[in-house]
């Protein structure tokens, strides 16, 4: 982007911004659970004022090498800060998967983030939080409408908080990840009570397929009636449904039993909204737009399973399209990471065995908290080993989303899981994930070389040969 047309990108935005923040009854109130984010926002403002404050006029009285001074002074202010010789990371993996990121409208404020976004993450954005039910439901709108019509299964929608970022991508062209529909966070109670009301009964499941079948209907609708030329390439329908112990979450609201309880689990009894979603999403969702369930501890035994089966059965049903895996992960201090690189890979394996896209949609990966670079190369050597990994399973993975793009605004912050740093310069993680191409080709002649030299040595004793093997494919 010209830095004439980021300056005008950058007032456009600052008065949508002001416009939605004066919307404010009409807007759903924003969870508990983004006050990481809120405070990231925050920060991301404070850096922006910066990254495009203008030094004040000079006074009559200065002196003319002065004035010199703050001109450049002034200059540098509005010169990029990012590292613009680094090789792109989409570019890198041009014809493997997608790379993007997520990104709040904050960040947009941002010159360097921007930058940074085109250059490395320009396959694919999605909403940090925009795009989620809290923020899409439109509770007066529904009010209304249910005062005028009588009907309360008709939820209505409105997009004016993700707004900044759609512009942004409908500017720039950047196909988009839709994040996400049905989640049992970040949606609102009243969506689930009579009357619409945090004090009303449940609504009866009946009722409820009516509101889910009609909110997904006006989502899809609206977004695609308001951005006709968004690639919307996917969509995650449903997020986060199934526990570690591979049941369905206890049923409730946030307000009474906690942040993990479901409204859908209560007004469904069990599980079965996943099929009601994908089924709706399927009917309603724009051409091209594939359809993901999502989860975090995606790789982990007993939850894997369970995702496996039901998107078996959706497949079967013909209403899935994919796995997203979330993939927020932690490397501590190297030796103890979790995942390991060897279960992450194992959870690829068994996704592509499904027969189903993989995409990974929220990359991080945690050190940790306040060992300032200390933890940089371990956290280099993990990047690494987990992007192998999807490296090698490349023909079943489409996207590769990170969660961010810097540090300082990630949602685990204080714990630095992301590729770049505060400075928006690269950390030892981005490097090392340059190199994963060339050591694949590597591996893959080693491999040719040993078939040929295990052909030609068939006389060799097994034993040695499979302690070899064993060997090689441990951590
Ligand atoms: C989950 C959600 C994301 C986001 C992160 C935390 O992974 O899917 O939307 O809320 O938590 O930022």
């Amino acid at each position: 982007m010209s830095k004439k047309r980021t300056a005008s990108f950058l007032l456009a935005l600052m008065c949508t911004l002001s416009l939605a923040s004066c919307a404010g009854d009409t807007q759903p109130t924003a969870p508990a659970s983004v006050t990481a984010a809120a405070e990231t926002s925050e920060t991301a403002e404070v850096t922006a004022a910066e990254e495009t404050s203008e030094t004040t006029a000079p006074e009559e009285t200065e002196q003319p090498e002065e004035t010199t001074k703050k001109k450049k002074e002034k200059k540098n202010k509005h010169e990029l800060k990012i590292e613009t010789d680094l090789q792109s990371l989409s570019e890198y993996f041009d014809g493997d998967f997608k790379v993007g990121t997520a990104l709040t409208p904050n960040d947009l404020l941002s010159r360097n983030v921007v930058a940074l976004t085109e250059k490395h993450f320009g396959d694919s954005l999605t909403c940090g939080n925009e795009m989620k039910p809290d923020y899409v439901l439109d509770r007066a709108g529904t009010l209304s409408y249910f005062a005028e019509t009588g009907d309360d299964e008709n939820p209505q929608v409105n997009f004016n908080q993700a707004k900044p970022i759609l512009d942004y991508a409908n500017e720039h062209k950047v196909p988009m990840r839709i994040h996400t529909l049905v989640w049992h966070s970040q949606t609102p109670t009243w969506f689930f009570k009579e009357g619409y009301e945090m004090d009303g009964e449940w609504v009866s499941k009946e009722k409820m397929i009516k509101r889910m079948e009609n909110y997904i209907k006006n989502y899809f609708a609206t977004l695609t009636e308001l951005y006709p030329d968004i690639e919307f390439y996917a969509c995650d329908v449903v997020n986060e449904a199934w526990m570690e112990n591979g049941q369905p979450r206890k049923p409730g609201c946030r307000e009474e039993n906690g942040g993990e309880a479901s409204p859908w689990v209560q007004v469904f009894g069990d599980n079965s909204f996943i099929e009601y979603a994908f089924t709706f999403a399927r009917q309603y969702a724009p051409e091209g737009c594939k359809l993901y369930y999502n989860d975090y501890n995606e790789y982990m035994d007993v939850k894997m399973g369970t995702i496996y089966v039901m998107a078996e059965e959706l497949k079967e049903k013909g209403v899935i399209d994919g796995i997203g895996m979330q993939a927020h992960l932690d490397v501590r201090s190297g030796t103890d990471s979790f995942p390991s690189v060897m279960m992450f890979n194992r959870a690829l394996d068994t996704y592509s065995e499904l027969g189903l896209d993989i995409q990974v949609t929220e990359l991080d990966a945690t050190i940790p908290a306040g060992s300032e670079e200390k933890f940089f190369d371990a956290q280099a050597e993990y990047f690494k080993g987990i992007i192998s990994a999807i490296y090698e399973h490349r023909e079943n993975v489409s996207a590769l989303i990170f969660w961010g793009v810097t540090d300082d605004r990630s949602w685990r912050r204080d714990q630095q899981p992301l590729l770049f740093k505060k400075d928006f310069t690269a950390k030892p993680a981005f490097y090392s994930i340059l190199e994963i191409k060339d050591e694949a080709s590597d591996t893959s002649e080693t491999e040719a070389d040993t078939a040929e030299t295990s052909e030609d040595s068939a006389e060799e004793t097994p034993e040695e040969t499979t302690e070899e093997a064993s060997g090689e494919t441990e951590e």
